[in-house]
């Protein structure tokens, strides 16, 4: 959440700062801001709302310093307006800050009655006049800085630029993430390499509790203890990516058909399709292990559910799953020869991280399933499972949601053989099978004009219920997720047989439930639940294979009918029409699809 950068330029720095916020719009774009040096002296320049608004300020009043920072706001204390966009600055620096200061009420009750004056509502403004006072007293900015880190708890990474010093950035990390750049005369620092994209591919990841003194002729890195540190200087891929929509409206539905060749990518990565078997990550002894943790939040914590009944059924491992932000506080115990899997896009969010940490403390082998090869989780992690699916813009999560999907099916079929379960024959037949998912999702992403046509009827609707069993179940949750988070229709998923057990009493001619229902060994109970729902008027639109659709006898408003496939590869599949009818609802209804309001891309609090 919130993006930060900051560039010791040699040419004017605005719009590269824009350019960078760009780039980093997708971790928060409620309010963003930038302050320069303007002839040594501090000038700021904020705008409530999407980055374009500031775009406009800057052509109306452009600025010429060649040092800056800019930060894009996803906001967590104070509401999303000018007042509480940052850079927030007193007489003596400029700061902008992704994360959350905890103890800042009582660091601005010191401040206050020390005599200090607030003109914003956020966190955030206690650093700048703790490091500002210490400066009073005649600290340097480094030692001012050095000074405040030890006093703030909670999450941050910040960047801080100082009136009349024309050639220092300071940085800091907890929590949040924070990489350095190198250019040639030019130095750099930001939330992510993306964001650094354009300027560098020479980047430093920044450890927990470092902090990092910029001038133009390069970084001096310290650790917690103060102590002068190196941090490795790595090529970083991620700068090389093109982040562009193509031919697509929106980068949600450009990632929606993206995903034969992703999930087709990471397919042809952890499964070796010519000799029909599934090629396990080394340091993971699935052999040994007696139970599985599975952890995550929102769709990547969906995912996780998916893996569960496969680990449970294709390898009879035991597995629990937990939303991240209970995990790490559970306390659970966990046994000595478990393994613990975290699932992330973005390899930042807070409470995966916190609860790999919490689950390495308990002595636990830890895999990362990530997209983000350089975060920090997937650097925390003993084993990481890179998803290759390419930066994933579209705030709500597609092709990564399938591609974790891909990566976990493989590996759970490689932990079956591992353990004895699977078969060589067995293994061969579902390698078979997943090597078909990437044309089987060509077939999905063929039914988009109908499923446009259906979404014109769900866009007049203000609540939608999604059923499935099984690993359908899991696609409901993750359908239900979809709707209501780009379109705003209150949406839930069940498991199908849960649907008598209380939200039964929801259904009425108005209500549309979606249910998800391949012709699997489970469809016979699904279609009980289905009369249940037409016997009290429920509007169905069915989702489901042609054997299904003959076999369901029922009154649906609408049948999407998906090829038919092996049982195991039908989560993948399924995805898509859940996707594309999330996506063309959220459209017709006018919303920001890509940037869909409250939301953030990469969630660093808690
Ligand atoms: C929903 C969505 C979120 C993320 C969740 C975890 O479409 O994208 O629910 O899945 O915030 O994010 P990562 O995977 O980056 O840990």
């Amino acid at each position: 959440m919130c993006g930060i950068i900051g560039i010791l330029g040699l040419t004017p720095v605005a719009p590269l700062l824009v350019d960078a916020l760009k780039r980093l719009e997708y971790r928060g774009y409620d309010s963003a801001g930038i302050a320069t040096l303007e002839r040594g002296s501090l000038e700021r320049l904020r705008a409530e709302g999407k980055l374009r608004n500031l775009e406009a300020k800057l052509a109306a009043a452009p600025r010429l310093g060649i040092s800056g920072i800019g930060h894009t706001r996803w906001a967590t204390h104070g509401a999303p307006s000018e007042r509480n966009a940052h850079p927030h600055a007193t007489e003596r620096l400029a700061v902008v800050h992704n994360g959350i200061i905890e103890n800042f009420r009582e660091l601005r009750t010191e401040l206050e009655a020390a005599g200090r004056r607030f003109s914003s509502d956020t966190d955030t403004e206690v650093v700048a006049h703790l490091v500002t006072v210490l400066m009073e007293a005649g600290a340097t900015p480094h030692e001012a800085v050095a000074a405040t880190l030890p006093r703030l708890t909670g999450a941050f990474a910040l960047a801080f630029l100082f009136e009349g010093e024309d050639d220092l950035i300071i940085g800091a990390r907890r929590g949040s993430p924070l990489a350095v750049g190198y250019g040639a005369g030019e130095m750099f620092l930001g939330s992510d390499a993306i964001a650094l994209g354009p300027f560098t591919d020479e980047i430093a990841y920044l450890d927990d509790g470092d902090h990092v003194v910029l001038t133009r002729s390069g970084a001096q890195v310290f650790d917690e203890a103060g102590k002068a540190v190196e941090r490795t200087v790595t090529r970083s891929q991620g700068t090389t990516y093109v982040v562009d929509k193509g031919n697509h409206r929106h980068f949600m539905v450009k990632e929606i058909h993206e995903q034969p060749e992703v999930v087709g990518h990471a397919l042809a990565h952890y499964l070796d399709l010519a000799r029909g078997e599934a090629r396990l990550p080394e340091g993971l002894d699935f052999a040994k292990a007696d139970r599985l943790a599975i952890t995550a939040c929102g769709t990547a914590y969906y995912a996780g559910f998916v893996a569960k009944y496969w680990f449970e059924r294709l390898a009879r491992l035991p597995v629990d799953i937990d939303i991240a932000s209970e995990f790490r506080y559970r306390e659970q115990p966990l046994s000595k020869d478990g393994i613990t899997m975290v699932i992330s896009q973005s390899g930042e969010t807070a409470d995966t991280l916190a609860s790999l940490r919490y689950a390495r403390s308990e002595g636990q082998r830890i895999a990362a399933v990530v997209n983000v090869r350089e975060s920090t989780i997937a650097r925390e992690a003993d084993v990481v499972l890179p998803l290759l699916a390419g930066p994933e813009i579209g705030v709500a999560s597609t092709k990564a949601f399938t591609a974790q999907l891909a990566v976990l099916a493989a590996t759970a079929i490689g932990a079956g053989k591992a353990r004895g379960v699977l078969s060589g024959t067995e293994e061969a037949s579902l390698v078979r099978a997943f090597s078909e998912v990437p044309r089987l999702m060509h077939e999905a992403l063929k039914l988009e004009p109908q499923i446009e046509a259906l979404a014109r009827e769900l866009s007049k609707v203000r609540h939608c219920l999604y059923l499935g069993r099984g690993t359908s179940y899991p696609i409901a949750l993750e359908g239900a997720l979809k709707l209501k988070e780009i379109s705003y229709i209150h949406a839930e998923g069940y498991a199908a047989g849960e649907l008598k057990h209380g939200p039964i009493a929801l259904i009425d001619e108005e209500m549309p439930v979606v249910v998800i229902a391949p012709h699997d060994r489970l469809f016979e109970k699904t279609v009980s639940n289905m009369q249940e729902v037409a016997a009290r008027g429920g509007r169905i639109i069915l989702i489901t294979d042609p054997a299904g659709r003959d076999a369901a006898a029922i009154d649906t408003v609408e049948t999407i009918v998906l090829p038919a496939m092996p049982a195991a590869v039908t989560p993948l599949v399924y995805a898509i029409p859940v996707q594309l009818l999330a996506y063309h609802t959220a459209v017709i209804m006018g919303t920001d699809v890509d940037q869909p309001r409250n939301l953030a891309k990469s969630v660093t609090v808690e």
